[in-house]
């Protein structure tokens, strides 16, 4: 028998169908101020013949519910028509730009911005347009303003409304900081020299800086001549360092600052202090990490590094060691001081990307969402249960108005009991109670990455 992916099987198993369904069945109440769509991004693959696949390389489906009135008005479920998908479902190609010939089904991340709904890649991929109600309008080169690749991560200025991204590209020998204005168009493009083509999967932004992480995973010929799908291995001889690019400066101002070789997918949030110094929270794998297997030790914990431009000098100290990965704030405070986080437990992802010889106790390996109390220490956790497997968590302020943390948590999360995927609303300020509603959705939804709930304007 043919060996299968870890990422074929169970909570991971991709699903076969597009499926459109209305007013769905809730337990408990919908919050009647939720207007919008919640959105999630992840890899579903059309074939399940791959035992070399790899979760990061298949084809993104998207997952979407949209709220109304205190209803669950519709769940739609859509692949990304890239050209690949659009001919292996028969369908014309909804036709676009392509960066560098690297066309590719959008599976990362999906978010609104300038009235439009992107999913979004990373490593030199372009993002797709999707309508409101997740068919596919074609790639988008932001109206031709976008010079090469793009990424999956961006970072919303609330007080701007500039859309922040850093893209990389094997064949580049520089990462790009990208903004996109208000408008939808690129306004500024700033490309930082870095050696041995780097993954930079994530970024952080504060008042005054874009933060790089120039990690060590890189980009790997030999791996790549060797047929691996995502050829980005952990590489000693790259220096690890995280860099401060002054927002609307140029090149030559980055200053870096050399770290302990780490990885970092993501970062929960970073602001300037008072002192000039820069805080930035990360969820961190300590030590060497291959993404090209997706394998490390660990442990894999949230850590904050300070770094002070003035002494030259990084501060790093463990926030929380319970393994936890898809960090989260309230959007409304990136780039600022921020008090709360929200982090996924997921038992199932952790199992199969990190090397068992780490020393974890079982509670990582639960079902969880996690809500951090920065300015006081402590951690909730939300258990669903051994089988009741948890995305990434997003939060939705109750108001415009309202301040950090009043507000909602949401996620999907299976519900064993159906076999299928709830989306579970938490209210944040009693993260431990009951959930406010749990809207029952006809199919189960495979682990998978990134989402935003996108209100309606
Ligand atoms: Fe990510």
């Amino acid at each position: 028998m043919l060996a299968t992916s870890t990422f074929l099987q169970g909570p991971f198993a991709p699903v076969t169908d597009e499926i459109t369904a209305f007013d769905l069945p809730v337990t408990g109440r919908i919050p009647a101020e939720l207007n919008g769509r919640y959105l999630r991004n992840g890899p579903n693959p059309l074939g399940l013949d791959d035992p070399g696949y790899h979760w990061f390389v298949g084809a993104g489906m998207v997952h979407g519910v949209r709220l109304r009135d205190g209803r669950a008005e519709w769940y739609r479920n859509r692949w990304v028509r890239s050209r690949t998908v659009a001919e292996a479902l028969g369908e014309p190609w909804p036709a676009g730009p392509v960066h560098d010939g690297d066309d590719f089904p959008a599976n990362t991340h999906v978010i609104g911005h300038a009235g439009r709904t992107l999913a979004t890649v990373e490593a030199g991929a372009l993002p797709y347009e999707l309508s409101s109600e997740l068919g596919t309008c074609g790639p988008s080169d932001f109206g031709g303003t976008l010079p090469g690749g793009y990424a999956a991560h961006t970072k919303l200025d609330p007080r701007t409304g500039e859309l922040h991204a850093v893209a990389y590209y094997w064949a580049w020998d520089y990462v790009q900081h990208i903004v996109v204005g208000p408008a939808g168009e690129v306004t500024q493009t700033t490309s930082i020299p870095v050696p041995d083509g780097p993954m930079m999967h994530d970024f952080a932004l504060t008042g005054n800086y874009v933060v790089l992480f120039d990690l060590p995973v890189t980009f790997s010929m030999t791996a790549a001549s060797a047929g691996v799908q995502l050829p980005y291995t952990w590489n000693p001889a790259h220096q690890a360092r995280v860099g401060l690019l002054p927002r609307d400066g140029h090149t030559a101002q980055v200053r870096w600052f050399e770290v302990d070789p780490c990885w970092v997918f993501h970062a929960l949030n970073a602001y300037d202090d008072e002192d000039g110094r820069v805080v930035v929270d990360v969820v961190q794998y300590e030590g060497p990490y291959d993404v090209s297997r997706l394998s490390g030790r660990g442990p894999l914990s949230l850590d904050r590094w300070v770094l002070d431009p003035a002494a030259g000098q990084v501060a790093h100290r463990r926030l929380d060691d319970r393994l936890q990965e898809f960090p989260r704030v309230d959007e409304r405070v990136v780039s600022r001081p921020h008090r709360y986080g929200y982090s996924a437990v997921i038992g199932e992802v952790s199992r199969a990307t990190i090397s068992p010889d780490g020393d974890f106790a079982d509670q990582a390996f639960a079902n969880a969402l996690l809500k951090h109390d920065l300015a006081r220490g402590t951690v909730e956790a939300h258990e669903f249960g051994p089988a009741a497997t948890a995305g990434e968590a997003v939060f939705a302020p109750a108001s415009p108005w309202s301040p950090e943390d009043d507000g909602y948590v949401m996620a999907f999360v299976h519900n064993p009991g159906r076999d299928a995927a709830d989306l579970v609303i938490l209210a944040a300020q009693d993260f431990r109670g009951e959930p406010l509603a749990r809207i029952h959705l006809p199919a189960r939804i495979p682990l998978g990455f990134h989402g935003s709930w996108i209100p309606d304007q």
